[in-house]
């Protein structure tokens, strides 16, 4: 398959200014050269700026749960808390196409759950389609999710939902038979259907052969240069995490500094008697204040 004509770090042509973005215009960034950009948001003035600054897809992760909800992982994000944040990015997306993530055991139980469960990201979210987790094991499931016309983004490599049976968030695909197994995995889930895949914390060379192998585009994290197109986590993006950022982050602001600066500011002025100011301040006309009428 062609990649980007331009190769790596060159701009690539411009993406269409008006409109929603559709599955099937995503579907088709490879052959245009049009290189993906992707982002988590989980709320509505995030997504607003997003949506503005030119940002195809809005991801309604289930990292929701430890960027915003203070979870220790992604296991414990239910469905009502994904559909919660969804509807809320949905009302502020104008362009950009909406996935909602879909949480540990919305899927893994069964095709009824998983239809039933990524139906409710479209009837009640708001959302345009729903990523799951997994490879081939899941092409049954996609297709079952198909006929329910649920357009579905495939996500494979380090997945987070199996933290405890890869034995932490390790890159996976180091090994040449688990980087076949993961273009084998690539290669079911886009014959199953699947309109985009997410490859995730995998060596560049083993992100490149899967973007080779199918047509469908890819979206990396942490897995190199050869995507046909990014996602960032935006905490990562903008400094607001716990921590430090993994390797393949690049972190583009200090927002959680500049937070933090600001309330230290706030929290000295109203000990010190500096907030509020008398500009800051609603009055009336003296005599009011005096208790008097003003009448004759
Ligand atoms: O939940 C999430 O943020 C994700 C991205 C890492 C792709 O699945």
């Amino acid at each position: 398959m062609t990649r980007p004509p331009e190769g790596p770090g060159q701009p690539g042509p411009s993406v269409p200014t008006v409109g929603r973005i559709t599955v099937p215009e995503l579907r088709a960034a490879p052959e245009s050269g049009r290189r993906i950009v992707m982002l988590t948001a989980y709320d509505y003035p995030t997504a607003r700026i997003l949506d503005v600054a030119g940002v195809d897809v809005l991801l309604v992760g289930d990292s929701l749960g430890n960027n915003v909800l203070g979870y220790e992982s992604t296991l414990p994000v239910t469905m009502d808390e994904m559909l919660h944040h969804t509807r809320a990015v949905s009302r502020a997306a104008r362009r950009a196409l909406v996935v909602g993530d879909m949480p540990y055991l919305s899927f893994q139980t069964g095709r009824r759950d998983a239809v039933r469960n990524a139906g409710r990201f479209l009837k009640e979210g708001g959302a345009a389609a729903v990523k799951i987790e997994g490879g081939r094991r899941r092409a049954g499931l996609v297709e079952a999710l198909l006929d329910a016309e649920i357009p579905v983004m495939g996500h494979i490599g380090l997945t987070p939902q199996s933290v405890h049976l890869m034995g932490g968030y390790r890159v996976q695909g180091k090994r040449i038979d688990q980087a076949r197994a993961l273009v084998e995995d690539a290669v079911a889930l886009e014959r199953a259907g699947v309109f985009s895949l997410v490859l995730e914390g995998m060596p560049e060379s083993v992100g490149r052969a899967i973007s080779d192998a199918v047509a469908i585009p890819t979206i990396g994290i942490g897995a190199g240069r050869f995507c046909d197109g990014q996602v960032l986590v935006f905490h990562d993006l903008v400094g607001l995490g716990e921590g430090t950022p993994p390797k393949f982050a690049r972190r583009y602001a200090r927002i959680g500094d500049e937070i933090a600066a600001a309330v230290h500011r706030f929290v000295d002025d109203v000990r010190g008697g500096a907030f509020p100011s008398e500009a800051e301040t609603y009055s009336v006309p003296e005599a009011i204040a005096a208790g008097k009428s003003g009448r004759t």
